[in-house]
């Protein structure tokens, strides 16, 4: 695998669990006898702290680099570290551009396999100053299942367009409820809106990870689910989801040294 694979995890509205999607697939990938690096580009609202249980203040190197923060044999880095929990963050736009740049180029990172990016919310600042910035390879979407989720998604990735980033695939979240007494799945959403989304998309649908209530509660109290539970479903579903994700990269990798391949040779 090439090295430093950056990847940006993304969704066209708040709250349907990209924080969550970041830090679980991030662990399943460093299962993978891979070294991965999470970078909570949240820079308002940062939860990789919390949702990692570590709350550390990062040293710098003898290079003046901020070393990254080890949790979960994961390194981390995120706004949330530099300041005191609760405090309020101020940065404005030219500043947020700054502490982008800082994130992608001054961060003591080790030589990663992966680097998965938790974005905020929808179409704005960080999402083109990190384009700007650093080199991905593609991006995830994260949806939920109802269909009136989409028309936001599409303008989040009508933005990966015009940044010219791949799209890799689709992951559906909060994909009906696990019944913890049956391990049964209930549908209590519509169905289906990841499948017809990759398919409009032209892209894989990853994966569907169920409403798991230890998803929850480990994301709140800094154990995360893969963790605490790596054989629940939601936890399956991740690791699973994880595989695909790396056999993507690799189908892009290829992809792009075979078209470097023609050029050079044209
Ligand atoms: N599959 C799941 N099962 C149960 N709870 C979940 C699941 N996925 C996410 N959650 C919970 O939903 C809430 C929102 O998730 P998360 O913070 O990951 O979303 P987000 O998209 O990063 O939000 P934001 O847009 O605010 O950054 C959290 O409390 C999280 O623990
Ligand atoms: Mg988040």
């Amino acid at each position: 695998m090439t090295k430093r694979n950056t990847i940006l995890v993304l969704s066209g509205k708040g709250g349907v669990g990209k924080s969550t999607v970041s830090t679980n697939l991030a662990l399943a990938l460093s299962m993978n006898e891979s070294k991965v690096g999470l970078l909570d580009a949240d820079i308002y609202g940062p939860s990789i702290p919390t949702m990692m249980g570590v709350q550390e203040s990062p040293q710098l190197d003898d290079q003046q680099k901020i070393i990254p923060i080890q949790a979960h044999g994961i390194e981390l880095m995120s706004s949330g570290f530099l300041v005191e929990p609760g405090q309020a963050l101020i940065w404005r736009g030219p500043m947020i551009h700054k502490i982008v740049q800082q994130f992608c180029n001054d961060v003591a990172w080790s030589d990663l396999d992966f680097l998965v990016i938790d974005l905020p919310p929808g179409t704005g600042d960080v999402q083109l100053s990190i384009s700007q910035t650093i080199s991905v390879v593609g991006a995830v979407v994260v949806t939920t299942p109802q269909k009136v989720a989409l028309d936001d998604v599409k303008r989040a990735t009508s933005m990966l367009d015009s940044l010219k980033i791949p799209l890799l695939g689709v992951i559906e979240n909060m994909s009906g409820f696990l019944n913890p007494a049956t391990n049964e799945i209930i549908p209590i959403f519509s169905q289906g809106g990841g499948e017809q989304l990759a398919k409009d998309l032209d892209c894989p649908l990853f994966g569907t990870i169920p409403i798991d209530p230890n998803v929850c509660a480990a994301g709140d109290t800094g154990k995360p689910v893969l963790i605490e539970n790596p054989s629940s479903p939601a936890s399956k579903a991740f690791f699973k989801i994880a595989q695909k994700l790396v056999a993507q990269i690799s189908k892009f990798n290829h992809d792009k040294v075979q078209s470097e391949v023609v050029q050079t040779r044209s």
